[in-house]
């Protein structure tokens, strides 16, 4: 049962007057007198448009061998979840892409990604990796400008911007790392900066694209750290980051796409992160490196 709150009305209202939930509902008080106010719909019935997405960033972790081990752990634990609304990725690094894809391959809603792509086709780019190359190799996401990527290899919103169409124009979907800084959050620029990073990536990107992304809100602070935002202080960022997804196409686009949380999300935290309106799932550094933690993460709610 999902408790539809004051907050959760307001963020539909600005976004397309929308609201869509998976199952049974209650709404407080408050949220049923801004229902009619606001004029919203809720839109029920199993039907939402956002899938769950769980997906596990392994980094630079992992020999080829720990990572047939690792996916094929996952991959037996999964069990079927194509009937439950929601799939999960695995992003191990480049050099074992096509091992992990042959040992998770026929798993039901169990998907690989890269953890970076090239926007350029081919050619003479010593070291990168194009869209085609990652295909080939079995992959459907592709993480674009983590922070990692951001502070130590000079990734910027444009170069963002660029490999995102790229994969778009290759049918892969980008998983689009956002977050602020600790001293940015501190000083109250965390929105602002986070608008600025929205608005570089899809730059240029159709409506029916935007519909294509995924968008990972990951305050730098969090990574890595055990320290994670609280439900209210993500879900706050996530609804901000839906209602600048709405200004760039449109209010029913911006309730399709997918808004993950990444930043010390382990299987403690998991639920609470989850049960807020506008946070879809999950993209997981360090508990996706153990089979075991990552289970409990994509079966959150059982
Ligand atoms: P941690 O889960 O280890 O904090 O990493 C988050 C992250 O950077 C995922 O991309």
């Amino acid at each position: 049962m999902r408790l539809i709150q004051y907050e959760d009305i307001l963020s539909a209202a600005r976004t397309g007057g929308k609201l869509f939930t998976d199952g049974k509902y209650m709404l407080t008080p408050l949220a049923k007198e801004a229902l009619k106010r606001h004029n919203v719909e809720i839109l029920s019935g199993g039907s939402s448009m956002r899938k769950i997405i769980i997906a596990g960033n392994w980094k630079m972790n992992m020999s080829n061998e720990d990572a047939v081990r690792l996916s094929r752990a996952v991959a037996s634990g999964l069990g079927d979840l194509s009937s439950r609304g929601r799939i999960a990725v695995m992003c191990p690094p480049f050099t074992a892409l096509s091992s992990v894809a042959s040992s998770i391959s026929g798993s039901k809603g169990l998907y690989l990604g890269a953890q970076n792509i090239f926007y350029e086709d081919k050619g003479a780019y010593t070291g990168e990796v194009s869209a085609d190359m990652l295909i080939s190799c079995g992959c459907s996401f592709c993480i674009i400008g983590h922070s990692e990527r951001r502070k130590y290899f000079g990734e910027t919103d444009e170069t963002v911007n660029k490999r995102a169409k790229k994969a778009l124009e290759k049918s892969l979907t980008p998983v689009i790392c956002v977050g602020e800084t600790l001293e940015e959050r501190e000083s109250s620029r965390a929105f602002n900066v986070v608008k600025k990073q929205i608005t570089g990536a899809l730059q240029g990107i159709s409506k029916e694209d935007i519909a294509k992304v995924v968008i990972a809100y990951e305050p730098v602070w969090a990574i890595g750290t055990g320290k994670t935002a609280s439900p209210e202080q993500a879900q706050s960022m996530h609804a901000y980051i839906r209602e600048q997804i709405a200004g760039l196409s449109d209010g029913a686009v911006a309730q399709s796409v997918s808004i993950l949380y990444g930043g010390s999300m382990n299987p403690a935290n998991v639920k609470g992160l989850l049960e807020c309106t506008d946070i879809d799932g999950g993209l997981i550094g360090g508990a996706s490196l153990k089979a075991e933690d990552f289970l409990k993460l994509v079966h959150f709610d059982d």
